[in-house]
């Protein structure tokens, strides 16, 4: 039996805490071998940590027979001690007549503790993977407040992104899900991103030639993928949590997959025309268990450089708002 691996979630009492919680329980995170000791963050209050205790009545419930330890917490010094994974899932919503600004200072206080907290108790081998919104400037933020831990062990989702973006392919293409294989996003996780569809292909052909519609790819397809964050909204009256919980099974699983090729929001280092100090949606391979290498060489013609130019201007300008607080 290999050694529990810690696994620290914030928010775990909310929507998509309640779908993650029993994947990672069950293996799907880590894989069949290898068990985990879950450590649950939640905001200290009292509803949220009911609701938590609650939800380790569940986990019991499972006998799960890789789930090792349960710990439930409100103070992060806690709930991150050792962690060798931290997953940040709790973030503030936006409530009604808030600016996105506003909202990128409120969780930006969050992140700033989280990742001082992280960096001081978490293992020496952790691995931080953001999925709180404002996702890739929270985890900017988080990594800016390391000393210890390298910017590139912190990551922001944008896994949902491309899985949204393989099945809109597929159903227009008419074919398996499977047969879509190298759509990647780029940038931020908002409607600004850009699902690279020149890249795709479709039952090993270019998708562009398959689908035959430049139009449809450079408009519609786009324009789905980036909102259908807030179609989900629309329609359920609740954020994505079964499919967003479901992504981030997907995001680690393959970054503890060697070989694995998916699509990360990391510290971009200037690549693809992306502001040095951005964490930006891009393709990576992992190498080994936990770290990635960024694909790099996909030629970008005029469309796909100037849907890049508008999401890293919109990184760019997240990183102005909260300059003061992270400098
Ligand atoms: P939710 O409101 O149901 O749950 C959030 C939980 O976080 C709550 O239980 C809350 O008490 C907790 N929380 C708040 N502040 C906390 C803190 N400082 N420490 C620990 N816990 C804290 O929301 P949800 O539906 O689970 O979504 C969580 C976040 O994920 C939201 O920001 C949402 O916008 C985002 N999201 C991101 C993606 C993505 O693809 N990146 C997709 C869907 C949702
Ligand atoms: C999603 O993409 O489903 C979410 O990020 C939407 C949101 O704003 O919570």
């Amino acid at each position: 039996m290999k050694t529990p691996i810690r696994v620290a979630v914030t928010g775990a009492a909310g929507q998509i805490g309640y779908s993650l919680l029993f994947r990672i329980a069950s293996g799907a995170m880590f894989g069949p071998d290898q068990p985990v000791i879950l450590q649950l963050i939640e905001a200290p209050i009292e509803k949220a940590l009911k609701a938590l205790e609650g939800v380790a009545m569940e986990l019991d419930d499972c006998a799960f027979p890789l789930l090792k330890g349960i710990i439930q917490t409100a103070d992060a010094s806690i709930g991150f001690k050792d962690a060798n994974w931290c997953l940040l899932v709790g973030a503030k919503p936006r409530g009604p007549g808030m600016e996105r600004a506003d909202l990128l200072k409120d969780n930006g206080k969050i992140f700033i503790g989280q990742g001082q907290i992280i960096d001081a108790v978490a293992a020496a081998d952790a691995r931080i993977a953001v999925v709180g919104n404002p996702a890739n400037t929270n985890c900017m933020i988080a990594a800016s407040q390391a000393k210890r831990l390298p910017a590139e062990r912190f990551t922001a989702m944008v896994r949902l992104d491309q899985n949204r973006a393989q099945s809109q392919l597929a159903k227009k293409a008419g074919v398996d899900l499977t047969a879509v294989q190298d759509i990647f996003i780029y940038g931020n996780h908002s409607p600004t991103m850009f699902p690279a569809f020149a890249h795709a292909t479709i039952g090993g052909q270019p998708a562009t030639k398959v689908i035959n519609d430049d139009t449809w790819l450079q408009g519609p397809f786009c324009e789905t993928v980036g909102k259908r964050g807030a179609a989900i909204i629309a329609a359920r009256g609740a954020s994505s949590a079964a499919s967003a919980a479901n992504a981030l099974v997907d995001h680690v699983r393959s970054l503890v997959t060697p070989g694995a090729i998916h699509s990360v929001a990391v510290k971009s280092q200037g690549l693809y025309g992306f502001d040095a100090n951005v964490w930006a949606g891009m393709p990576v391979r992992t190498t080994t268990a936990g770290s990635y290498e960024v694909i790099t060489g996909y030629a970008m013609d005029a469309f796909a450089q100037s849907k890049i130019a508008a999401t890293n201007k919109e990184l760019v300008e997240e990183r102005a708002f909260v300059a003061d607080m992270i400098a």
